[in-house]
């Protein structure tokens, strides 16, 4: 039933060959399942919801056992990955704890970026190494997934053994390891979020707003994207104080009464943002030193009561 052989000390799993078990195959479990085979990893049962899902995730894996039963789709590996949506994890932990299937010795690790390992204690007091391994990369899409791991950060923590044998798993498959202690997840998770979700948030606002261009979301896009990639690069390169340019960063006091002007004919909740916005870029530019405190606390002021 187990992946290595009975009496084999948990820590010395070995790598190559070693056989694994993708509970969830989703956006981001497909493309994990299919880079852990181009590395040589054997995958055992591959679990969904549905076994359309399943079967598909299969496919696209290249190999494993298509079912819908978790414990099932555990069941001969040594390394159990789940892959679920965050709330699944714990009700996923206590089926594989109550299953009757032997734990001791084997990995399981979840892919929450919000969630310590402390969610699998009920697989945990069954006798297994428990652990969360996060890779902090967007994955929308599992064709371009494969290529997102490389040179990313996986955070890692749980059980010292699991995460000693999962930090050599992401070397293995071009990611960094870095250790997020278990009760800095939640924050770890939450700086995520704001960096990447909230972006995408934040530039769908702008896309919107090309209507007045009358521009769609596409063509707004190919306006204004290339702008975004320069932009992050400059934060990249030179951090967020020195990659800030436009009116705020020169003090353009009379552009941003121009803006105030058009911000009429844009929704409240763009307004409203773009006035806190405004005033960190503020807070930026004095660090900076491009504008002086009297400038600030005029450009504050003119924030202040814009639209
Ligand atoms: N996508 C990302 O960018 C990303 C990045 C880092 C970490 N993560 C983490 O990875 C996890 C999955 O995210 P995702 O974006 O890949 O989600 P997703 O695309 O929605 O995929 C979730 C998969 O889980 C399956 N599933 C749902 N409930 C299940 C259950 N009780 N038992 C077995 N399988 C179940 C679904 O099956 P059906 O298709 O049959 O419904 C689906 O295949 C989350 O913990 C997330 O925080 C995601």
């Amino acid at each position: 039933m187990c992946g290595r052989r009975p009496g084999r000390r948990p820590g010395l799993i070995a790598m190559t060959r070693m056989t694994f078990s993708i509970l969830g195959a989703g956006r981001l479990g497909k493309p994990l399942g299919r880079l852990l085979v181009r590395r040589g990893f054997v995958p055992a049962g591959i679990s969904c919801r549905t076994l359309r899902s399943a079967k598909q995730a299969v496919a696209f894996i290249g190999a494993g056992r298509p079912t819908t039963s978790n414990a099932e789709a555990a069941v001969g590996a040594s390394l159990i990955l789940i892959a679920t949506p965050d709330r699944a994890i714990g009700s996923v932990a206590r089926e594989l704890s109550d299953s009757g299937v032997r734990w001791g010795g084997r990995i399981v690790a979840h892919t929450s970026g919000a969630l310590a390992s402390g969610a699998l204690d009920p697989v945990r007091r069954r006798g297994a190494l428990a652990a969360s391994l996060h890779p902090l990369a967007s994955i929308a899409d599992s064709r371009e997934g494969l290529r997102r791991f490389q040179g990313i950060p996986f955070a890692i923590e749980g059980d010292p053994r699991a995460v000693r044998i999962l930090r050599r798993l992401v070397t293995t498959l071009g990611g960094l390891p870095v250790t997020i202690p278990r009760q800095a997840k939640a924050l770890y998770h939450l700086i995520a979020c704001l960096v990447s979700n909230d972006l995408v948030a934040l530039l769908s606002f702008g896309l919107d707003a090309g209507r007045g261009l009358g521009l769609g979301r596409r063509e707004a896009g190919r306006l204004y994207l290339p702008l975004v990639l320069g932009t992050v690069e400059n934060v990249m390169r030179l951090g967020p104080v020195k990659a800030l340019t436009g009116p705020i960063s020169r003090g353009d006091v009379a552009t941003l009464r121009l803006h105030g002007e058009v911000l009429r004919s844009l929704p409240a909740d763009f307004r409203k943002l773009h006035r806190l916005l405004s005033l960190r870029a503020t807070a930026l530019a004095l660090e900076a030193g491009t504008i002086t405190p009297e400038i600030a606390a005029r450009l504050a002021r003119l924030i202040g009561s814009l639209p």
